[in-house]
């Protein structure tokens, strides 16, 4: 990082409220402009790169106008804000902003007036994207949509403690580096195409990497072990993507994580939680060379926890006690009377159309928290071009008690040869207390014009 640079490009900021965003001009390359990807994607430059950066899932509700804002997202420690209206509205949107105000709300967070942002919304890997993308994304946002007057909601965040937007600044010094992506020559065009789109507009660590004492993520590109190495948001896990042999990717292909990205599926898993969001209304719409170049990027990550550890057999002992109706495993009827029927008695699943569990990454993840979650409330559907169209996961709040959950759960963790922690009772009580059903017939895509 250029610290001078990044210093006086702040102030800027700061002083002219982004008169000055300090974008570099790049040389048109291959990883950092998107103008082929989208014409083989069939969008506008512009609209393929909103794609990438899925501004449509935060800045829109289903029943809304797409991107008039309004979602409510929680910021730690301070209260509810609510996503602001984006369309070309002059009075009520951003159709006053200039490209440069613009660049500057994109990369540092400042709004037209000044104002800061909370890193809710995800400037940080916004500022890796390049000039020729930035622009076009521009372009899209000032003349491809409609304007909508939908006034901005209020946040729900006391005054004094708002005052913390004026610290944003410092916050930026503190945590983010500000520099477009620089193409790193000792890997290759794919690879440099993934690192891009994974660390840039894709802002993938916003959901999958740890966060620090100051909420920053505590990695931003590979450099960090902690970047994609699995988080918890939403009471959800983001998973690892790293090359953890059992919890991350590590037996996952170049293709299998492409086919996971374009269509929510793959022979291990089914996209489930915040991440049907991500597939819905992002990755599926990318082209296939760019779904390759972010599973080439993701399966150079090196394991993280896992070094040393076995790699998952599958083991079929579990299968042959369901299937000679001895039950004496706890949580183990409640697998066969209640789950058996959809992932099967072996645990494999029906791919494509209902997901595996034996084998599976998410099974295994240390944290818990997405299985609970997903086992109490459902989850939304994966509604992708090209993948079938799947059943979704019913929920189990009505049906099954915290005790029977925390068994079922214990069970598939440890069943077909997985060696995963057990789950209390105690922490499903507090998912419960902490969650609601999703909504199972509200099918998540949205709209962009
Ligand atoms: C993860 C959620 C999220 C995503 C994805 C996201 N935003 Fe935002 N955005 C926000 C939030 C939250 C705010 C308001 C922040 C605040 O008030 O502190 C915001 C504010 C903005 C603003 C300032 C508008 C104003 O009110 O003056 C602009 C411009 C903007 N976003 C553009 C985009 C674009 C373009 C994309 C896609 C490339 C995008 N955002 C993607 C959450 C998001
Ligand atoms: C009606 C069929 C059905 C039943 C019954 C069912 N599931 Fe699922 N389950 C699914 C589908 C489909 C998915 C994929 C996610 C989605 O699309 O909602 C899934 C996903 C999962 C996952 C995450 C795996 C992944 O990669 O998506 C877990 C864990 C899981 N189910 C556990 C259970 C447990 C435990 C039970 C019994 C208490 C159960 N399921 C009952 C259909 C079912
Ligand atoms: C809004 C939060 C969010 C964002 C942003 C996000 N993810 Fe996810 N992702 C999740 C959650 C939650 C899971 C766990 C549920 C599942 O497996 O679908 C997940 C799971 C995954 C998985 C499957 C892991 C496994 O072991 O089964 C892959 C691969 C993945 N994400 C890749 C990505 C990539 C690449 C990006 C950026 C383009 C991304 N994610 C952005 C929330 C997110």
């Amino acid at each position: 990082m250029d610290f001078r640079k990044l210093l006086t490009a702040s102030l800027v900021a700061v002083v002219m409220t982004g008169c000055d965003s300090g974008a570099v001009t790049t040389e048109s390359s291959y990883a950092t402009d998107s103008a082929a990807q989208a014409e083989a994607a069939g969008l506008s430059h512009g609209e393929y790169v909103a794609r990438l950066g899925n501004c449509v899932a935060c800045h829109s509700i289903p029943e809304g106008e797409p991107l008039a804002g309004g979602l409510k997202m929680a910021v730690p420690m301070m209260g509810n804000i609510y996503t602001t209206n984006i369309t070309p509205d002059p009075e009520t949107g951003i159709g006053n902003y200039t490209f440069e105000q613009f660049d500057a709300a994109m990369r540092y967070g400042v709004k037209s007036d000044g104002t800061r942002m909370y890193p809710a919304m995800p400037y940080p890997s916004y500022a890796k994207m390049s000039e020729q993308d930035m622009r076009a994304l521009y372009d899209f946002f000032m003349n491809e949509i409609e304007p909508v007057n939908q006034p901005n909601l209020p946040n729900e965040i006391p005054g004094w403690k708002d005052m913390a937007r004026m610290g944003m600044g410092i916050w930026n010094l503190l945590t983010m580096d500000g520099d477009p992506y620089e193409p790193d020559a000792s890997h290759g065009d794919d690879w440099n195409r993934g690192a891009y789109l994974t660390q840039g507009p894709g802002h993938c660590g916003a959901c999958h990497t740890p966060r620090g004492l100051l909420m920053q993520e505590k990695g931003l590109d590979e450099d960090s072990s902690a970047y994609l190495a699995g988080a918890p948001l939403d009471h959800w896990s983001a998973s690892s993507l790293n090359g953890d042999i059992n919890s991350g990717l590590g037996r996952w292909s170049v293709e299998d994580t492409a086919e996971f990205l374009g269509t929510g599926h793959n022979r291990f898993g089914t996209a489930f939680g915040t991440m049907v969001e991500v597939v819905n209304n992002s990755t599926q719409h990318m082209s296939e060379a760019d779904l390759r170049g972010m599973a080439v990027y993701l399966k150079s990550l090196p394991p993280v926890v896992e070094v040393n550890a076995e790699e998952w057999r599958y083991d079929n002992s579990d299968t042959e006690q369901l299937l000679g109706l001895d039950f004496s495993e706890p949580g183990s009827q409640v697998y066969y009377e209640y789950c058996s029927n959809c992932h099967a008695t072996s645990g494999e699943g029906y791919y494509p159309y209902q997901a595996p569990l034996a084998g599976n990454p998410v099974v295994m993840d240390p944290d818990p928290s997405s299985l609970i979650n997903l086992t109490l409330n459902g989850s939304l559907r994966v509604i992708a071009n090209e993948g079938p169209d799947v059943n979704d996961m019913p929920y189990f709040r009505q049906l099954l008690s915290d005790e029977e959950i925390a068994d079922v759960l214990t069970y598939i963790r440890s069943s077909w040869g997985h060696d995963a922690a057990p789950i209390s009772t105690q922490l499903v009580s507090e998912v419960r207390d902490a969650t609601d059903p999703t909504r199972n017939d509200d099918i998540f895509v949205l709209r962009m014009k």
